[in-house]
């Protein structure tokens, strides 16, 4: 592997903030990195050594891009797998491996794998026509998920009755008992070819039952330990199951009676990981870099109190982004901005975050109340 010598070429599929700060690490491993992407303005458009735009689902696109690279990765799941397991016949790395992400990339899969491994999950039934719907065994309230495509909560419904029926998605789709969880939670695991895996400490997310949000992400977990162990065993067998390379983000809730139920897989960097940039020994995009190119895992440990915050696109505010209040965040210690590159916003459009530590877990979070009321981005 030509890793650290400039002449390995790093495929990234996907030109978002997760791609671009895969970037920053690629740079002090001296990596050589191309980027594709449809948008002539994503954000890892001036980081890479090459920028080529194009569509992540064309397979001619997605091949050709390929072809030139020594290692191809992903940075969002909806590409062109059918090109990507061309390529790997051809001898291109591809890591996550294609069929992994051809598993990932449906939920009812994703859903029927868990069953079969015996990985603890909320009951589900996939759903193919608005009839069977009707004759579901779900009992209400359940939620409705669409097999594909889904992000970011688009593409997951609530059904409480009924008549929420006329409503509910026609296309492919799981319904799945509705979970009462006590938190949601999440930790990632990465796995290199040699068959090393290591977990990231677990993550929570607070959540806001006035906005009905998650609020904010905080590591360490102050969590039973037991729960902690138990959420890293779930990760480490599905990592194994799957032997996959590469970074795994497991999205987990935790009910009421302290049972842990697996929601959704991720096969790449993740939201939920970006504090360990500052917070932990080594990042999750390290982290991801060290698994595919087969390297000795980094030290997961967390270092400090790390939360993270979304600056997301304030609601009724769309065009050139604006930042108000980034002085005032920047005037408090231990808080770190990162801003995304993305220069026109939109009501809850992800445009940067913000991870702030301290070595007092309750001044962390009286730090992150204080950047989320006071960091906005308008227009
Ligand atoms: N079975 C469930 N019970 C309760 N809440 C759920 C359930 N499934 C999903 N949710 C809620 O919806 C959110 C989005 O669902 P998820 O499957 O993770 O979709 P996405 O791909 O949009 O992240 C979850 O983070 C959780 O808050
Ligand atoms: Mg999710």
């Amino acid at each position: 592997m030509k890793a650290f010598y400039g002449d390995l070429k790093l495929g990234i599929l996907g030109g978002g903030q997760l791609g671009r700060m895969l970037i920053q690490q690629a740079i002090n491993y001296n990596v050589t990195v191309k980027v594709l992407d449809p948008d002539r303005e994503a954000p890892c458009r001036k980081l890479c050594d090459e920028f080529v735009i194009g569509s992540l689902g064309d397979y001619e696109t997605v091949y050709n891009f390929g072809k030139k690279v020594d290692l191809l990765t992903i940075e969002i799941e909806k590409v062109n797998v059918d090109a990507l397991e061309q390529l790997e016949k051809e001898g291109v790395l591809v890591y996550p491996q294609p069929r992994i992400i051809r598993l990932i990339q449906d939920k009812g899969l994703q859903k029927q794998f868990f069953k079969e491994n015996n990985i603890p999950t909320a009951e589900f039934q996939v759903i193919s026509s608005p009839q069977q719907l009707k004759e579901s065994h779900i009992p209400f309230p359940y939620i409705q998920k669409l097999r594909r495509d889904g992000y970011d909560g688009r593409g997951v419904y609530k059904v409480i009755d009924e008549s929420y029926l006329a409503k509910a998605f026609t296309e492919p789709s799981l319904i799945e008992r509705l979970i009462d969880f006590e938190k949601e939670i999440g930790v990632i695991v990465a796995r290199n070819e040699s068959g090393e895996v290591k977990t990231f400490p677990l993550v929570e997310m607070e959540f806001n039952p006035d906005v009905n949000l998650v609020e904010f992400l905080i590591s360490p977990s102050t969590l039973p330990f037991e729960v902690q162990q138990d959420a890293a065993q779930i990760a480490i067998k599905i990592a194994q199951d799957l032997k996959i390379v590469g970074l795994l983000a497991v999205e987990m809730f935790l009910d009421k009676h302290g049972k842990i139920l697996v929601n959704e897989l991720a096969p790449r960097p993740h939201n939920s990981g970006h504090q360990s940039i500052e917070g932990n020994v080594v990042s999750q995009f390290e982290q991801h870099l060290r698994a595919i190119f087969n390297q000795p895992l980094g030290d997961t440990a967390c270092l400090n109190n790390a939360i993270m915050v979304n600056v997301l696109g304030e609601a009724g505010y769309e065009g050139p982004a604006v930042y108000e209040g980034i002085e005032k965040v920047l005037k408090c210690p231990g808080v770190y901005v990162h801003l995304y590159g993305k220069a026109l916003t939109k009501p809850f459009r992800k445009m940067g975050h913000v991870t702030i530590v301290d070595v007092d877990r309750e001044k962390a979070i009286e730090k992150a109340r204080f950047v989320q009321q006071t960091l906005k981005v308008i227009s």
